[in-house]
């Protein structure tokens, strides 16, 4: 029988969002008994990786306003960000800059001591906040120190969760794997939040850390959950060749400049007031028009890219202000962007999609929240403004640890765990992946999968493609590749690829589904068969729901407050 772990707070995954939530219940109440449950140790979360910024209005007095923010959000959003929730992130920002500020942030500064920003992509005005470009790390490390000071947050770094417990639909505690011993155990808890981040690994050519796998998300599908607005994947136009890590928005919110084989600054032609600071969906479509219309460089691995050129930013600056993406250059491409351009391709960055909730963070389970990449509060509606996502940890970390935390004294114990389910969640994945049989490789299967979305689901989509993407997809699911060939207990790392595999088949799944469905394009979802947007029939959030056949799949009302729809220009 599987051992029971207490506490009255269950956080799932330790990045920003994990991290702001832990400090925000455990200052709320101090006899609160609070667990960060992840499966990487905390300063090896994805949101270390986190580059250009924090985007907050912090200088009023120079001509930005909150109500420029909360429409650039919306525009961003291509008019699918609810408005009450955009409005909720920019009044609540420039407090989380000074409150981490005064954590120990080492926020960059003006000559004159203040903090500065930094212009990034789909903003009337500079308001990146930002820390070299090493946003995520320091932002993390402020974070973490700050956790420490906190006796009742406890964390259990590299416990791989597996399923959510619930009593009907009231939230009870998670299953976890010990990966260094092994052991299977039960956490209970009253109240739980989601903090898992996103699932860009579902991609191959993809700038997010090999363990961001949809875990958290399938988790929640699987115990009844709706996701929501998955079909929405962010491509960044600044991966860099072979590895797609990320070169940030702030090269060029620094001036850096896009540049295809003619050496022309082909940007003017599809956004000449914003150029290459038009919102990310516009330029990373722009790019893939300019690779396909044969304007593209090829790389020496045989992939079609554009060029990113900062040499004129000069040496002071470049080491300066973007002293990490040259190291990335150096170090990943052979590439020194103080002396020559470096070759860049549109590359997938961030899921707009998530764990439904409402705007305060609530899912339809009862004392489970979900903050972060992880959650669909329906911030980025269709496409997200950079910088905006380190900002949405920040915001709902907080607001989700205090509702949480309340919730929690509210309802001290959990009475019983549902042994039935424990059972099934055992027999799910010791019987269903573990000791299974199956004799296809599921690496193959992974690299298959990932393949296929980037052949079907990316940038450009069509109904063709989609629908074979989904065919392929239903089609792996089949494959027996059900099975671990490392039989040891301890530090299973093959047991926990297969488990994340299972996963991302689920997930891969409702973000073709979704892309199936929406016959229009909007934001991030470029139909070439449906080239318009549709507010007729699809100004409306997708809701997806996990059947034993394919997903059922519905749709959602946004939340308008002031801002009518209208064309995007950039
Ligand atoms: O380009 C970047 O630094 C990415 C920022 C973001 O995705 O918010």
């Amino acid at each position: 029988m599987a051992d029971t772990i207490s506490h009255d707070l269950i956080i799932i995954g330790s990045g920003l969002a994990g991290l702001r939530a832990a400090i925000s219940a455990a200052s709320t109440h101090d006899s609160l008994n609070i667990a960060v449950v992840a499966k990487v140790q905390v300063m090896r979360s994805h949101s270390v990786s986190a580059e250009g910024g924090t985007a907050a209005v912090i200088f009023e007095e120079e001509g930005d306003n909150k109500e420029s923010h909360i429409y650039d959000t919306i525009k961003g959003s291509d008019f699918l960000a609810d408005q009450d929730v955009a409005e909720l992130l920019v009044r609540s920002m420039p407090f989380e800059i000074y409150q981490l500020e005064h954590w120990g942030m080492p926020w960059s500064r003006r000559e004159n001591g203040r903090i500065d920003q930094r212009k990034f992509g789909g903003y009337s005005f500079p308001r990146a906040t930002y820390a070299q470009d090493k946003v995520g790390f320091y932002e993390m490390q402020t974070l973490y120190d700050t956790c420490l000071k906190y006796d009742n947050i406890h964390f259990y770094n590299e416990w791989f969760c597996t399923s959510i417990l619930s009593d009907a639909k009231d939230f009870r505690g998670v299953t976890a794997i010990e990966m260094k011993s092994g052991d299977f155990v039960k956490f209970k808890a009253p109240a739980g939040i989601i903090c898992t981040g996103g699932a860009g690994r579902i991609y191959s050519f993809s700038t997010y850390a090999y363990s961001s796998t949809p875990d958290g998300l399938d988790m929640a599908y699987r115990a009844g959950l709706a996701l929501k607005d998955m079909e929405f994947v962010q491509f960044h136009p600044t991966g860099i060749l072979p590895s797609g890590i990320l070169i940030t928005e702030g090269a060029r919110g620094e001036g850096g400049y896009l540049i295809n084989n003619q050496g022309e600054r082909f940007m003017k032609k599809y956004a000449p007031t914003k150029l290459e600071l038009a919102s990310r969906d516009v330029v990373s479509r722009a790019m893939m028009r300019e690779i396909q219309e044969g304007r593209g460089f090829k790389h020496e691995s045989g992939v079609d890219c554009l060029k990113i050129d900062l040499s004129h930013l000069g040496e002071d600056n470049i080491k300066k202000r973007l002293a990490g993406i040259r190291e990335i250059g150096i170090k990943f491409s052979g590439i020194d962007v103080i002396e020559e351009p470096i070759e860049i391709r549109p590359v997938c960055h961030y899921m707009m999609g998530g764990i439904h909730t409402n705007i305060n963070g609530a899912t339809e389970m009862t004392g489970l929240w979900a903050a972060g990449e992880a959650a669909c509060n329906s911030l980025h509606g269709a496409n997200r403004l950079g910088a905006n996502s380190t900002s949405e940890c920040l915001v709902w970390g907080r607001i989700t640890g205090r509702l949480a935390a309340e919730y929690a004294v509210d309802h001290p114990s959990v009475s019983s765990i549902s042994q039935h389910q424990v059972i099934e969640e055992e027999k799910r994945i010791y019987d269903g992946l573990f000791r299974s049989r199956g004799q296809v490789n599921p690496y193959e299967i992974r690299k298959e999968l990932t393949d296929t979305m980037d052949a079907k689901a990316h940038i450009f989509r069509n109904e063709k493609d989609l629908a074979e993407g989904l065919k392929k997809v239903r089609h792996l699911k089949q494959q027996a590749w059900k099975h671990v060939d490392d039989h040891a207990k301890e530090y299973n790392t093959n047991f926990i690829n297969v488990m994340e595999i299972d996963s991302m088949l689920r997930t891969a799944e409702i973000v073709l589904a979704g892309a199936f469905n929406r016959r229009e394009s909007r934001g991030a979802h470029a139909r070439t068969d449906y080239p318009n947007r549709d507010d007729i029939n699809f100004l409306k959030h997708t809701i997806g729901y996990l059947t034993t056949q394919e997903p059922k799949m519905s749709w959602h009302p946004v939340t308008f407050t002031r801002y009518a729809p209208m064309e995007r220009k950039y």
